[in-house]
Parts: structure tokens; C-alpha cells; sequence
């Protein structure tokens, strides 16, 4: 291993098998955050070229050097491994590397502490807006279909009892708004953890006058977290919230993969699920089996059980503890997993092929009895009455269509009124005025 970044005359050796439990793991992990480290390292750089820490010219041979790095870095040709402690010193090692005792002076005005914090929202600032336009593309395909089969009519369930005729539109159109809904969750999320902890060092700031705004703002941050403090107090609890984004779309999602699963079986025969999507059995060559929609069903279990595991590390007093270091492998791991099977919605969804006829076939005689109670109210008689008296003729349904039902269903929402250009004018306003 590289020497550590704080080894000094009086440091004795750390036995290695220790050094591999603190920071085998974790070092690999900061392979996803090195290139916002670099970013806000060079940011940093800038920042102290301005008041007076550095020259100019250090400074830009820094970021110069931080530009080789990353390139580097996405290239392949360097490798961030169990050489170092972390990203953070490897960073500082190359730039020694190169720059000699320039390379020492990144480290002014801030600590791993801050530096791990303010990767880390960079790294939740990307992933939460990629998780809104993932959730925008989902709601766009549902809401191409809702309109494309407005008309087809589907028998509706509650309590997996057949209920009332209803539309692929409806359907469609419902699976679009929580998925716009996921959308503006999590850009509203992404603005609330949209601040910057770089210059509050390990805690307690630093004797420079830091321009932490400028910082900043280079950084794309609108503001502060102000306080050394709270910048890492609130370690953990904005990979919370970010995950709250996250398992707020894969819990609709679970939905929606619990309706196709549903849908394909052969009991249902309702839709068929892309072959694209599905695999074989090893020993029933009958089979072919949608195995990414229930995969996509349990991949709310991953997010959920990463937001547990965080949350059971933040048992903490304030300022920075290493448990911290614990709330990367569940961030990381969610959102990982997470992102990637949502990228796998749109062209499964825009694939899913409907029986119209078997749906169609679905709808019972007997569904058609609430519209009748509510025929019966529009000539004036109360609700009850018709409902009783609707029960008393359900053998008179027999001949009713349910495109007539679903004709007549006008209320904004319903199936001739689903309200389409509300949910698309809602989607759009979404991610407007964006950095
Ligand atoms: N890997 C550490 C973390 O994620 C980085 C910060 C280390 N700071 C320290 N004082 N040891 O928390």
C-alpha cells in the first residue's frame, strides 16, 4: 500500500488484516464517487487559489493533473484498489505523484470528512435526477398506451373479486401517475439535499477564510449546509431520504409487476409478457417463464433493506464517527441495482401484448350492477333504493356491453374521462428549470 495520507514520525504500524476490515471494502465503493471527488477536489483547488492558499498557477496544474486522473481513471489505466486507504488519498497520492510537494497542498482546508460528504451528495444529486427521468419515460410509455387503448375494455378487480368493467386506459393511465408522482418525489428530494458540505473540514471549520460559496456554486449547489456540524450529522440521513425516492418507484413498481405476473398466467391469460423478458425452466420444456417482471417485483426488497441497514447505523452522537463509513454500501448497492432495473421498464411495458378478447370475455354479466343503481339515481331515486333495488335484478344484466359501460363512465379520472393532458402537463412541468 501507498503510505497513508496521516501516517507521521511517531505512527506505528496498523496490523494489515485490521487495515482490510476498515478499508478493503470501502475503497472499492469509492470507485463510484472518485469522479465527484475529483470534481469537488478541483472545485476546491480553485477556492483556495482565490484566497490566497495557493497560486494560480498550482492550483491549475492541480486540476490539470485531477483532469489526467479521472481520464485515467475511466479508461481503466488506473486502478482504484486496496493500494490505497481510500479515494481520497489516492487522489492526493497521484498528485503528489506528479506535482511533488504542490500535491501535498490539496489537502488545505478540508478533511476527508467533508470531502466524503460533499462526493457523496454529488453522487445522490445525479442519481436522483437519472431516477426522475427513468420514472418521466415510464409514466411516458404508460400514458402512450393509456391513449392508445383508451377504448379496450378489461374487467376491474377489488379484493381480487371481479368488480366493475373497466379499461386498459384506466389501467394504463393509473400505473402513468404514480409514476409521475415518483418523478416529482424525487426532484423534490434531489432540491432538498441540493447543498453543498465542502469547507466545513472535519467538523468544526478551519482557520482560512474559505469561499465556501464559490465553491459552491462552481459544485452546481444553490446553497450551504452551513453549520461544520450538521454537515455531518446529516451523513445518512439525506442517503435516507434519497433512498425514500428510490423505494417510493420500485414500490409501484412492485405493483405493476404483481398485476403482469398475475395477467401472464395461464389461469388469467390476459397478457403476454415480451419473450425478450422471460427465460426457460431447465426441466419443464413447457415453460417460459417472466422472470424480469418478478425480479423487478422483489427489487423494492433490496431498496427497502438498504434504507433498514442505514438506519441502523445512524445510532450516533454528532460530529463524524467511522460508523459513516457504513451507510455507502447499502447507498451504493440500491442504487445500483435499483437504477438498472428500472431502465428495464419502458421497453418491457411498451412490449406487453393483450388477449382483448379473453379481457374482454372477463367482464361478467353481473359487473354491470352499479351502473344500473346509478342509472336508477339519475331518474331521481336515492342511492340506497337503487342499490337494493339494482341487487334484486342482476339476472336483467345479461344483455348489457361493457363498452357501453365504459361509454358512460364520465367522471374526470374515469374511463371515457381519463384526464390524460392533466397527468402529461404535470409530467412536463417536471425537471423545468433544472441545473
Ligand atoms: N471512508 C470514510 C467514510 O466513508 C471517509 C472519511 C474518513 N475519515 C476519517 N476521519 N477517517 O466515512
Amino acid at each position: 500500500m501507498t503510505d497513508y495520507i496521516w501516517k507521521k514520525a511517531s505512527s506505528q504500524a496498523v496490523d494489515e488484516r485490521v487495515m482490510r476490515f476498515l478499508a478493503g471494502d470501502d475503497v472499492v465503493l469509492d470507485r463510484e464517487l472518485l469522479v465527484y471527488d475529483i470534481q469537488a477536489s478541483q472545485a476546491h483547488a480553485r477556492g483556495l487559489a482565490r484566497i490566497g492558499v495557493l497560486t494560480s498557477e498550482q492550483a491549475n496544474k492541480m486540476v490539470e493533473s485531477m483532469n489526467r486522473l479521472r481520464a485515467a481513471f475511466e479508461a481503466g489505466d488506473f486502478l482504484l484498489d486496496g493500494r490505497f486507504e481510500d479515494g481520497h488519498s489516492a487522489i492526493e497520492a497521484w498528485l503528489t505523484d506528479e506535482l511533488g510537494e504542490i500535491g501535498g497542498r490539496i489537502h488545505a482546508g478540508r478533511s476527508r470528512n467533508d470531502q466524503v460528504a460533499v462526493a457523496l451528495r454529488l453522487y445522490m444529486k445525479e442519481r436522483l435526477r437519472t431516477l426522475a427521468s427513468q420514472c418521466g419515460v415510464i409514466a411516458e410509455v404508460c400514458l402512450v398506451r393509456a391513449e392508445a387503448e383508451a377504448d379496450h375494455v378489461i374487467p376491474g378487480h377489488t379484493h381480487l373479486q371481479q368488480a366493475m368493467p373497466s379499461s386498459l386506459g384506466l389501467w394504463w393511465a393509473g400505473h402513468a401517475e404514480a409514476f409521475v408522482d415518483n418523478a416529482a418525489l424525487a426532484w423534490r428530494i434531489r432540491d432538498w439535499l441540493d447543498a453543498s458540505p465542502l469547507g466545513t473540514a472535519s467538523g468544526f471549520g478551519v482557520n482560512f477564510p474559505l469561499d465556501r460559496d464559490g465553491v459552491a456554486e462552481e459544485l452546481g449547489f444553490p446553497r450551504l449546509v452551513v453549520n461544520p456540524q450538521y454537515a455531518q450529522n446529516s451523513r445518512g440521513k439525506t442517503e435516507l431520504r434519497a433512498l425514500d425516492a428510490l423505494a417510493a418507484a420500485t414500490g409501484d413498481l412492485r405493483r405493476l409487476s404483481w398485476d403482469l405476473s398475475l395477467f401472464a398466467s395461464q389461469e388469467f391469460g390476459y397478457l403476454e409478457v415480451p419473450a425478450a423478458f422471460c427465460t426457460g425452466s431447465s426441466i419443464m420444456p413447457n415453460k417460459l417463464n417472466p422472470d424480469t417482471v418478478e425480479l423487478l417485483r422483489s427489487l423494492h426488497a433490496t431498496i427497502v433493506g438498504a434504507r433498514g441497514e442505514l438506519e441502523a447505523v445512524l445510532s450516533l452522537p454528532s460530529g463524524y464517527q467511522r460508523d459513516l463509513q457504513d451507510t455507502k454500501p447499502p447507498l451504493i448497492r440500491a442504487f445500483s441495482r435499483g437504477l438498472a432495473g428500472l431502465a428495464l421498464v419502458p421497453a418491457l411495458l411498451d412490449g406487453v401484448q393483450w388477449n382483448r378478447q379473453r379481457l374482454r370475455k372477463a367482464v361478467s354479466p353481473g359487473m354491470h350492477a352499479t351502473d344500473l343503481a346509478n342509472e336508477q339515481v339519475q331518474q331521481g331515486r336515492s342511492f340506497r333504493e337503487a342499490y337494493r333495488a339494482a341487487a334484486a335484478q342482476l339476472d336483467s344484466l345479461a344483455e348489457r356491453r361493457p363498452e357501453d359501460s365504459l361509454e358512460a363512465r364520465v367522471s374526470p379520472g374515469g374511463a371515457r374521462n381519463l384526464l390524460l393532458d392533466r397527468l402529461k402537463a404535470r409530467l412536463q412541468g417536471l425537471g423545468k428549470d433544472r441545473r
